[in-house]
């Protein structure tokens, strides 16, 4: 599908900046879900500096070279994206809109641009590939330590048409977010778990574990009639590893310890085939090497929007070295902290390919559902147009470390 042009449609006057989005979406939502789409894990210094990482770097820009024709567009999962960038996984999205993820969707296929889709979605994927039309979907992956689940998750997406799935590699254990503790955070009863309401259903009273965390309960909120088994999370008792058990909560199976690169990587390529396979999670050179070694399909540099390990590197000052060690051999994408069109232009700059979008996307979701989601991605495809244009840059693979310049703590800007 051609990529639809943007640029000529009326602002809304009340938001033209994903600033004022956050603004807006702030006032729609109710406590609960803003704490919960917004903070970072503990004092959230690292959310706070994957955004200010971006102010670091300022803008060499050419000037005299003709910009009239711009091509925004890059091809991603065999696909022609419009802009380099796409929606990020985020769990949960029936908490800012009824519509969830299908709005997000429907948003996408309306602007042509990927989008990633959470395993912990309040739709199914097969909802919502039917409502993405003709723009490629990827799943981000939780590998559960019940692997069962995980492989029947995995052939579903696999029928549904999906390109690829996303492995979250940052969540061996779930980080630390003191507001979600302290707001005992719990999917309101109206919404579910989508993709994994048959485990809730199959599961079954255990009467030897009375007590339930109100933390572990978020899909035991479905309205099915049948009785639950409170959600345990998985642990070690010393000796042996004790799985998870009950109905698959976030909270309760996402995380998994066991994961390793010699076992999960080989074993979820040949389930996944002919998906693509691609590490989410990615900081470092160093394990940008294994994954190349291991032969994922691709790499998102991501700390997981700050919500894992706080004092972990900002993306953006991770990006370099990852690019550096794979050498072109793969994609490399970044994610965390976007938040204007130039953030686009300068991680790409840096040498990733694409990059993916989180917070404000949940934002447009709960300003105004599919509106809003377009009208988040329209205002950073237009300031990433205009910022190319304006560097003096008409085609994406132009865009290199040479339109940079890097702040220095003094304030001295000098050339990468
Ligand atoms: C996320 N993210 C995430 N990642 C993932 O792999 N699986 C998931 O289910 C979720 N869920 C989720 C929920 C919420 C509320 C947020 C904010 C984020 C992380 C997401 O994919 C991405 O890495 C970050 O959101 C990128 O950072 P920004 O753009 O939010 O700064
Ligand atoms: C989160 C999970 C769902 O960050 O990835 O909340």
């Amino acid at each position: 599908m051609a990529p639809k042009q943007t640029g000529q449609e009326p602002h809304d006057l009340n938001c033209l900046t994903i600033s004022e989005l956050s603004a807006l979406a702030r006032e729609r939502m109710d406590k609960q879900t803003r704490d919960y789409y917004n903070e970072g894990a503990d004092s959230g210094s690292t959310l706070a500096e994957n955004e200010s990482a971006y102010r670091r770097y300022r803008i060499r820009p050419r000037v005299l070279r003709d910009i009239s024709q711009i091509d925004t567009s890059v091809t991603v999962f065999g696909h022609r994206n419009t802009v380099p960038l796409g929606v990020a996984p985020a769990a949960m999205q029936g908490l800012a809109h009824p519509d969830g993820e299908l709005a997000t969707a429907r948003a996408c296929a309306a602007k042509g641009i990927v989008m990633g889709l959470s395993s912990f979605a309040t739709r199914t994927l097969e909802d919502v590939r039917e409502a993405s039309g003709d723009i490629p979907n990827v799943l981000q992956l939780y590998l559960f330590e019940e692997k069962e689940h995980s492989i029947k998750l995995i052939e579903r997406a696999k029928k549904a048409g999906y390109k690829a799935v996303l492995l979250t590699v940052d969540t061996p254990m779930i980080g630390r977010r003191n507001l979600e503790i302290r707001n005992q955070f719990k999917l309101p009863a109206h919404l579910k778990i989508a993709n994994f309401t048959e485990s809730a259903e199959e599961a079954v009273v255990d009467d030897s574990s009375s007590s339930s965390s109100s933390l572990s309960s978020q899909s035991q909120q479905s309205t099915t009639k049948k009785p639950r088994r409170p959600s345990k999370a998985g642990y070690s008792d010393g000796t042996k590893r004790v799985l998870p058990t009950g109905a698959i909560t976030f909270h309760t199976h996402a995380a998994n310890p066991t994961l390793s690169w010699e076992t999960s990587i080989p074993w979820l390529k040949e389930v996944a085939a002919p998906m693509q396979v691609w590490v989410k999670g990615v900081a470092t050179a160093e394990d940008a090497l294994l994954a190349v070694h291991h032969g994922v399909d691709g790499i998102v540099v991501s700390n997981h929007g700050g919500r894992q390990l706080n004092g972990a590197l900002a993306t953006l000052d991770a990006l370099p070295e990852v690019v550096a060690a794979v050498q072109r051999k793969i994609p490399v994408h970044v994610d965390g902290g976007i938040r204007h069109g130039t953030d686009v232009f300068k991680a790409l700059a840096l040498g990733a390919d694409f990059v993916w979008v989180g917070r404000p996307v949940l934002w447009g979701l709960a300003y105004k559902g599919q509106e809003g989601v377009e009208l988040c991605l329209r205002l950073l495809m237009d300031e990433f147009k205009l910022c190319m244009g304006l560097a003096g840059v008409t085609r994406v693979q132009d865009i290199s470390k040479e339109f940079l310049a890097k702040v220095d703590r003094d304030g001295f800007p000098s050339r990468l």
